[in-house]
């Protein structure tokens, strides 16, 4: 059976492509999600791949995601730097966490330094755009092949 992965983005990224396109890039939320399902098939892995601007719909998405994936991929945007119920929703599905930023947030606003949800990662990818997507698919890849 192909291991399955969960990609989730929280909010304002449905905007990607026009929303501050010299931070961001001009690549939309869809093509991240093709850039995803095109490594995941590499490595015979499907992917679900969503959205949303309410943190609730992303918490219950995660604690839905218990057991039913090999691994969950989050860019949580805005609420990485604010939400604690979603660093615990995460802690909650016993589930390996890649986190995901399309900015090096280390060299933007202090605000942005603080992440509430890299302490419980598996690891943090920042600053390659949005192939730092890509490449946490790719390790999720090379995991289940070992
Ligand atoms: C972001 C960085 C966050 O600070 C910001 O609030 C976002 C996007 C990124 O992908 O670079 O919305 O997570």
């Amino acid at each position: 059976m192909p291991q399955a992965l969960l990609v989730l983005n929280g909010p304002n990224l449905n905007m990607l492509g026009m929303r501050e396109p010299a931070t961001y890039g001009h690549e939309t939320l869809a093509d991240v999600e093709a850039l995803c399902h095109a490594a995941a098939a590499r490595h015979a892995m499907t992917l679900e791949f969503r959205q949303t601007n309410h943190e609730g719909e992303l918490i219950n998405w995660i604690h839905q995601a218990r057991g039913r994936f090999a691994g969950i991929i989050i860019n949580p945007a805005a609420w990485t730097h604010t939400s604690v119920a979603i660093r615990d929703a995460l802690t909650a599905a016993e589930l390996p966490v890649i986190e995901v930023h399309i900015s090096n947030v280390h060299k933007r606003e202090a605000f942005r330094h603080h992440s509430f949800v890299s302490p419980i990662a598996l690891g943090v990818i920042c600053g390659f755009g949005i192939q730092g997507y890509r490449m946490a698919v790719e390790y999720f890849g090379q995991l289940q092949s070992k």
